[in-house]
């Protein structure tokens, strides 16, 4: 069995519902239970439970330094890991605590930390928590500026290049893996974006930060997304913009996965 996840290799052709391709399309978000998807900017439940369930075991710890609703959590106590989450905006966390406590169908522990994730102290972190090490980190930063979370100058979508964004995004990577066990993965979900007339492909200059910073590239996955909420009034305006220009509409977003060697 491998030491990462509690998958049993004899039962191979049972496990119908585990991704093994690069491609993954999924059409309806679970919605069910704690999961409400009502946080603009969330991802959908099944990223985390794929991802927990390849490179994961029961009762591990998973953490997630940019929140938000909570799904990342959510996900971990159903699946029985224990997880923590960071995340900057106070309302934004009181919400997604009060959502993952009606998660409590077994004895995991889930523990929300009020923080900006470059710089929050992990040291006192783990001790506090009475924990050593860390069985997988699981990033989902905003991308870039697409979406404003807040007005909070630490909020990654508050920098004003991509530089300053990616170099805030290099020392959450720092901070947020320091306590990661060698030999055990993690996961950043990112999208590009569009900006005056070209592509920045933001999900590429994130996956390269991981790189320069040692650790092994295992994936490059990519989802569909569906119409985001903004969009959804737009779709023939956007097709037209399309059509008598030269873009293509973003319908994808990445996952890359990597392992930490050193
Ligand atoms: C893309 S969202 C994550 C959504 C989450 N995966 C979910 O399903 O709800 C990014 C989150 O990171 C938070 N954030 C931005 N900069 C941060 C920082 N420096 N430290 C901690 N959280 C931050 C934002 O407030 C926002 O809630």
């Amino acid at each position: 069995m491998a030491k990462y996840n509690d998958l049993d290799p004899k039962k191979w052709k049972e496990y119908e519902d585990i991704n093994t391709d690069s491609l993954w399309i999924i059409d309806r978000r679970d919605n069910s239970g704690a999961h409400s998807g009502n946080y603009h900017g969330n991802f959908v439940p099944q990223i985390p439970h794929q991802l927990f369930a390849r490179y994961t075991k029961k009762g591990d710890w998973i953490l997630d330094p940019f929140m938000g609703s909570g799904t990342s959590l959510i996900e971990a106590q159903r699946m029985d890991r224990n997880s923590i989450g960071i995340e900057l905006q106070p309302e934004v966390l009181e919400e997604a605590y009060g959502r993952i406590q009606t998660e409590t169908k077994n004895k995991c522990i889930a523990k929300v930390i009020l923080g900006n994730s470059r710089t929050v102290n992990m040291d006192d972190l783990m001790e506090n928590i009475g924990i050593k090490k860390l069985q997988f980190v699981i990033l989902h930063p905003p991308y870039w500026d697409i979406i404003k979370f807040s007005e909070d100058r630490n909020d990654l979508s508050n920098m004003e290049t991509l530089e300053s964004f990616l170099e805030g995004f290099g020392d959450v990577i720092d901070n947020s893996t320091k306590y990661l066990e060698k030999n055990r993965y993690c996961a950043c979900v990112i999208g590009d974006k569009y900006a005056n007339s070209q592509v920045i492909p933001l999900g590429f200059h994130c996956m390269n930060k991981f790189i320069e910073k040692g650790f092994l590239l295992k994936a490059i996955l990519v989802k569909n997304f569906g119409e985001t909420k903004g969009k959804a009034s737009q779709q023939g305006i956007w097709r037209y913009r399309a059509i008598t220009n030269d873009f293509y509409i973003f319908k994808h977003e990445y996952i890359f996965v990597f392992k930490k060697v050193k």
